[in-house]
This record gives structure tokens, sequence and C-alpha cells, in this order.
């Protein structure tokens, strides 16, 4: 139960009471607010003694009377205004003054309740009441919400490429100042990490491009017939350089051929990621193998690699943003951790699932499913 209070400003003392009287008993509930609302009384019979009880109780609702003794009901209106306090206020009027009204409206007023009214046409005015308020309340809060997450990551975001900078800036001091002798070979070793920085820059950029292509982008008309096996093959070319590398093997086994309502370059992103972290977290000479299949209903992408592995505990938070597993076994390994949330969301775009199974040391599995039917991708 919570609790909004209402301040009645008017110089009548029988409004007062009756308000008082109407409202004490009186709960609003509906089925979309978490709890109900009932109503605790202020009472002022000048606008001065309204403006004082505003400042002292903070009131989420005021009643006002526009006729006053001393100062008007619309001059705290626009008091209430001017101070952009969070109260919503509703004005009581003896007579229909079309003037009033509009300078009431324009500040800001969200109701009108005649005078005299009956205890039912002030129980629905702050029913309705409640209800805006209730929503402008939440609709703040899902915004400020919003904006915090956006602020986090621009955070991190910021971090992630300053760290890079900052260890550029470092080599090339250290070059500048001849500070490991006066031959460019006595560099070879600030180069190399230099090189590697740049490239681990380049990748978060990239990273970045998918994670904003997959916000922004989303034209039906890139929606079409999409071979997985077909995207999945381009992938491994595209990753084959670094298993060179890594002496890791990939094989493609494609169970049953399917075809997909999808915008190809979404399932790019699934197999480029998916694929590149299972050569990348794997052991020297191991296996990475993807299966290609489908159900009666999904399509079905199987990602299994024989490499390091991730604990349980480790995967409870892999799909978040700039996420990455510090050990000993990923120290010397760079990378974002934006791949797997970028992932995430693809996936999530098509009402798909994306889930993971892992044996630390002996390899991880992670298997995709999205439905084969055509659905809405907005
Ligand atoms: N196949 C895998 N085997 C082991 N660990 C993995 C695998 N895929 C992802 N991870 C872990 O999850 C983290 C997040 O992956 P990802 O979002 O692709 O970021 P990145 O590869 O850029 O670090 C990685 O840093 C790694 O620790
Ligand atoms: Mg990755």
């Amino acid at each position: 139960m919570a609790v909004l209070k209402v301040l009645v400003v008017d110089d009548e003392p029988g409004i007062r009471s009756g308000v008082t009287r109407i409202l004490r008993d009186f709960h609003v509930t509906y089925p979309f607010m978490d709890e109900d609302y009932n109503f605790e009384i202020l009472e002022a019979p000048t606008g001065e003694d309204g403006i004082t009880v505003i400042e002292r109780d903070k009131p989420d609702i005021v009643l006002l009377d526009n006729k006053l003794p001393g100062i008007q009901g619309v001059e705290v209106l626009e008091y209430i205004r001017e101070r952009k306090y969070d109260i919503v206020v509703a004005m009581i009027t003896s007579y229909a003054s079309l003037d009033v009204a509009i300078r009431a409206t324009r500040d800001g007023a969200t109701d009108f309740i005649p005078k005299p009214f009956t205890p039912q046409e002030l129980k629905s005015s702050i029913e309705n009441i409640t209800k805006q308020l209730y929503l402008k309340r939440i609709t703040h809060k899902l915004n400020q919400d919003g904006k915090k997450v956006r602020y986090q990551f621009l955070s991190v975001l910021s971090h992630e490429l300053k760290a890079p900078l900052n260890a550029l800036e470092g080599y090339l001091r250290m070059m500048q100042e001849k500070q490991a002798g006066d031959r460019i070979d006595d560099y070879a070793t600030h180069i190399d990490r230099s090189l590697q920085r740049i490239q681990g820059m380049r990748n978060l950029i990239m990273d970045l491009l998918d994670f904003t292509k997959i916000r922004l982008e989303r034209k039906e008309e890139k929606i079409q017939e999409v071979n997985l096996a077909e995207i999945a093959t381009g992938a491994i070319v595209t990753v084959q350089p670094y298993a060179i590398q890594m002496d890791v093997s990939i094989n493609l086994e494609v169970r049953t051929d399917v075809v997909i309502m999808a915008d190809p370059g979404d399932m790019e992103i699934v197999f480029n990621n998916l694929i590149s972290n299972a050569v990348k977290y794997n052991k020297f000479g191991g296996k990475a193998d993807i299966t290609i299949d489908s159900s009666d209903t999904d399509a079905i992408m199987i990602f299994s690699d024989t490499g390091i592995g991730i604990t349980k505990t480790d995967s409870e938070n892999l799909f978040s943003e700039f996420v990455r597993i510090k050990n000993e076994k990923t120290r010397n390994i760079s990378g974002s951790g934006l791949g797997l949330s970028i992932v995430k969301k693809v996936v999530e775009l098509y009402h798909g699932t994306i889930k993971v199974e892992s044996t630390p040391d002996v390899g991880t599995t992670f298997t995709i499913r999205l439905p084969k039917k055509p659905i809405n991708i907005s």
C-alpha cells in the first residue's frame, strides 16, 4: 500500500473537510500497478499557506481553488511549475471561467473539478490523477534506468579504448627517449606489442560496429532466404588463418540443409563470433566442430570445441557486454568481450535461444536454435 499526499487549498472550510472525509477511506487500485494507493489529506485555507505546506510536506497532488483571499490559485500553480515539482494539480472551480481554464491548463493543471462536487465526482477525478501520476513516475524511472545502462556502457567502452592508447603512448615515449638503445632492433618487442594493441583496438571497433548494426539497422528488405551452410563456410574461411596459427582444425557437418529467412549479415555475425571463439579459446592442435541441423520447428547450430572450457560460475554472465573471463589460460588472448553479447542480441531478435555447456579443460558447446517459421523482425 502506497500513500499519496493530497493538499486541498480552499478558503471554504466545508470543502476542505469534505475532501478529507471523502478521501480518507478511499483507495485506488489498477491491475497494472504494483500496489494500491490511499491518501493522506493536508489542508490550507490560502494560497500562501498552500505554498508553505508544499515546501514542507511535498504533496503528490494539489487540489487548488482558484478564487482565494490572497494570491490566486493560478499563481500557486505557476509557483509549482516554475520549480518543476513532481506534483499533479487539479483546479477546483466554482464557475466555469474559460480564461482561468486556459491559463491553468497552459501552466500544467491536469484536471478540473467543478464546485460543488459529489463524492463520486471527486473520487473519479482522484482515480484519474493517480493513474496519470503512476504512469508519469514509472516512465520517468524507466528512462532513468535506460540512461544508466547507456552511460555504463560508454564508461566501460572509454576505458577499453584508453588502455591500448596508454600502452602505445608508453612504447612510443620509450623509443623517443631511446630507453633501450640507439638501434631500431632494440625496440622489436615494443613494436610487436604496439602492433598487437592496435589490432586489439581495431577488433574492438569492429565489434562495436556489429553492435550498433544490430541496434540500428533493421530494414525489412534485408530479410531473405539464407542458407546457413553457406554462411558457415564463409565464416570458416575468414577464421582459417587464425586456426592455422593455432593448429586447430575446423569441421563443418551439415546434417540437413537449412534455409531460414534472415538478414545474412546477422547470421554472419553469429557464425563469425562463435567460430572465432571456438578457435581462440582452443588448445594448440585442438578441434572445432560446427553442426547445422534442424527439427520440425527450429534451425539448429552447434559450435563445439576442445578448448579451455568455462566454469559454471564464469558462464553466468557470459552474454553480458564487455564480459571476459580472466585467468591464466585467457591471459594472452585478446578480445573486446562484446562478441557473445552481440550474438545473444541477434538470437533474441529472431526469437531464438542460445545455451552453453562446458567442462573446463575439455571443451565448450554453444547451441543456437532459431525458429524456422518466418517471424516479424523489428
Ligand atoms: N568457446 C569458448 N571456450 C572458452 N571460453 C570462451 C569461449 N567463447 C567465449 N569464451 C569466454 O567468454 C568471453 C566472452 O566472449 P566474447 O563475448 O566473444 O568476447 P571476446 O572473445 O572478445 O573476449 C571470452 O573472453 C572467453 O573468456
Ligand atoms: Mg569473441
